[in-house]
């Protein structure tokens, strides 16, 4: 019998109260929430969760990135006004957000009034410092749109594969990538119309000016060492200025004194944050410049994706340092998420949306997946669905829940009742609970999946005892039924533990579990055991997945997306390949074994090799996409095969007269050869 103040922990609240700014990466308000999406906002959440448990003074906000081309041309297409369609999808986000449990203090937008006061302050700040300059640029232009036109807007025909209507700057038939002046016939997505290049003055923020800034912010631990070595990279190659600026029409907020020119979404989505969290500091009178003044004593947290680095470790910093606000302590960067070690893909059923997820799982299985396989670092995570499920199983119904269950029963016959006086085996408390220290690190350092395997060798070791003391088995003596109780009194105290740990991770089941054990699980203080403590009535915690869940989950998303508002644009990209075709389609293909006679590079691409091909009875000219793979010495003298019936094609560089072929999907490029004993000039059938 130990005297219950020897296990306590030490003071898990000693430290001093922390006032963190924590924030995820803004969504496009043009697409619902899917899966990698989620990623990111369970790692903040559970991070956040963690701190405010920790009795930290902790605010989470986000908003929808509500700027730019996309959404305007969405919102065009619905027919409706811009400010409908972000109204829209801002619904659908929250709601989506809720369903995983991820608690915003704030979620704003950054088409609302305080963005537009930061953004134009921001501005004018830079601009008097001297960091704004103009200069003439010159761009593709839809005459008939009257929209100049990024490359994403730009269609044209693969000048690698011929695939027709292929978007900007690679081949969805294919996989090449190219510039949108290598395409042939190159037209307006939007209106079909040949694009002009036409001259625009345009606004740009100085980076160049902070590069010797930028290069000591990177080394100081804002960001992991992986993160800050790409971005020396980056200054090494040399920073170029950056341009904010876009022309009308645009959907945005005109840029001060410049009628007619918009900042561009990226330049006002990050000061989104500080907007977001201006409009809950109204709310609730919190000291909005105690996060954002320069010598701020707080501490700020941007999570993000890598895909958005550059954005938020040189732009906003150098924008902040010039304004005269504090930059960031931290930029975490997560890796992307695969299913079933793939890119997410429409077709393949794996782009899961958020709600087509939520109508099948329970949420919480996928914080727990994603909370094991997260860590400081990088890396992309895979979701392997049997192994989701065989980890959710194995782990939080087998292991954790499992052990209330199991106990509860003999605790008033699982109707609730008083738990022992004491710890039936103070060794084995004391060692979950010196556990706590090294699992709050882990999540402090987000390094979520070391904590989630602390907290299961935890459960394992709870599981251990109770299989080895077998209180089922002692419970039909009636005279040993103090013992079953004390065991059981403490498998429920060390349930009580894991999920006290697991409570970021888990916050519903958490809750439910607080119901069953009729206390609050807090870790703002000393932990002590329950003794002689009265709990409730036992409940059912969590279910085990099922299979079939998951594959109704996977034909949800395989379905056509509905003609709902927010989906119907996005399902009308071409399929350039056709599902069959008959055989007398296929027999007008005239494919020939070709000799490469000479290979060149072309002047002004990078993608493209002129290739001379000896079809033994005449020569003909192709221009290939294959430069990134092959280096021109290398393919002369070499066998391969072409379509030598293609129509010839005018293309910037001259005439294309047929095509080889090679395999590849985005990643490599490999060039068909014929086996050895073929003949140039051979047909192929
Ligand atoms: N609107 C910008 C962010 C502006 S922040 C000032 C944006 N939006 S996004 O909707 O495309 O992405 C939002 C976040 O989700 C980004 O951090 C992005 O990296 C992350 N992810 C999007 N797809 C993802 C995966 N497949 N996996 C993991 N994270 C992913 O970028
Ligand atoms: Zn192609």
């Amino acid at each position: 019998m130990t005297d219950s103040s020897a296990h306590s922990t030490p003071s898990a609240a000693a430290a001093p109260r922390r006032r963190i700014l924590v924030t995820s990466a803004l969504p496009y308000a043009n697409g619902a929430i899917h899966l990698g999406h989620l990623v990111e906002y369970i790692q903040t959440d559970i991070w956040v969760r963690f701190q405010k448990l920790r009795g930290h003074e902790c605010y989470y906000v986000c908003a929808d990135d509500a700027h730019g081309t996309a959404i305007m041309l969405k919102a065009e297409q619905l027919g409706i006004a811009p400010e409908t369609l972000i109204e829209q999808v801002n619904a659908e986000h929250r709601a989506d957000f809720a369903r995983f449990l991820i608690e915003f203090d704030n979620y704003h937008s950054t088409h609302a009034p305080e963005n537009r006061e930061l953004s134009e302050t921001i501005y004018r700040r830079l601009r008097a410092n001297g960091h704004i300059a103009t200069r003439a640029v010159i761009q593709p232009f839809d005459p008939e749109k009257g929209l100049f036109l990024a490359d994403r807007y730009i269609k044209g025909t693969c000048p690698r594969c011929r695939a027709p209507d292929q978007y900007g700057d690679n081949c969805e038939a294919c996989g090449a990538t190219y510039s949108p002046a290598e395409l042939i016939d190159p037209r307006s997505a939007l209106s079909g119309a040949t694009p002009v290049e036409r001259e625009s003055l345009h606004y740009f923020f100085t980076l160049t000016a902070f590069t010797d800034f930028l290069r000591r912010w990177t080394r100081a631990g804002h960001v992991a060492e992986e993160i800050a070595n790409k971005l020396g990279e980056w200054l090494d190659g040399g920073l170029q200025d950056w341009d904010i600026s876009r022309d009308a029409p645009y959907f945005g907020f005109e840029i001060p004194d410049a009628p007619g020119k918009f900042f561009y979404v990226w330049l006002d989505a990050p000061i989104g944050y500080m907007a977001s969290f201006r409009n809950l500091c109204d709310r609730k009178g919190i000291d909005f410049d105690a996060f954002w003044r320069r010598d701020a004593d707080t501490e700020l947290y941007h999570f993000i994706g890598k895909d958005i680095v550059n954005f938020h470790a040189l732009f906003w910093p150098a924008m902040l340092e010039s304004a005269g606000f504090r930059t960031p302590d931290r930029i975490c960067v997560h890796g992307f998420l695969t299913i079933d070690g793939k890119k997410m893909s429409k077709s393949r059923g794996t782009f899961v949306n958020a709600r087509a997820y939520a109508d099948h799982l329970n949420p919480e299985y996928l914080r727990y997946d994603c909370a094991a396989k997260l860590s400081a670092g990088i890396d992309d995570l895979d979701l392997n669905l049997d192994d989701f499920a065989q980890r959710v199983n194995s782990d939080l119904v087998g292991k954790v829940v499992n052990i209330a269950s199991r106990c509860a029963r003999f605790i008033g016959e699982g109707k609730g009742g008083t738990l022992a006086a004491t710890i039936a085996e103070p060794e084995l408390w004391q060692r979950a609970l010196a556990a706590a220290e090294t699992i709050a690190a882990h999540y402090e350092e987000r390094e979520f999946g070391k904590a989630m395997r602390e907290i299961m060798a935890i459960a394992d070791a709870a599981n251990e005892y109770i299989a080895a003391r077998e209180p089922w088995k002692l419970a039909k003596q009636p005279e040993r039924a103090a013992e079953v109780e004390a065991i059981c009194s403490l498998g429920i105290n060390l349930f009580r533990l894991l999920m006290l740990y697991l409570k970021p991770v888990l916050p519903a089941t958490a809750a439910r579990a607080e119901r069953f054990l009729a206390c609050e699980l807090r870790w703002d203080q000393p932990i002590e055991p329950l003794l002689g403590h009265r709990i409730a009535a036992f409940e059912p915690l969590l279910q085990r997945v099922e299979r079939k869940q998951i594959d109704a989950m996977l034909a949800a998303s395989a379905e056509p997306a509905a003609a709902t508002p927010t989906t119907a644009a996005t399902s009308t990209l071409q399929e350039p390949i056709a599902a069959t075709i008959d055989f007398d389609a296929f027999a007008k293909v005239d494919l020939r074994i070709a000799r490469i006679a000479a290979a060149a590079p072309v002047e002004g691409s990078d993608k493209l090799l002129k290739l001379t091909l000896d079809l033994g009875s005449e020569i003909r000219t192709v221009f290939s996409g294959i430069r990134s793979a092959y280096r021109p010495e290398d393919l002369e003298g070499r066998l391969t095969v072409m379509v030598a019936n293609l129509a010839p094609r005018k293309m910037r560089f001259g005439v294309s007269e047929g095509m080889v072929l090679a395999a590849g999907d985005g990643g490599g490029i490999y060039l068909l050869s014929p086996d050895s004993g073929a003949e140039p000039g051979q047909r192929v059938t």
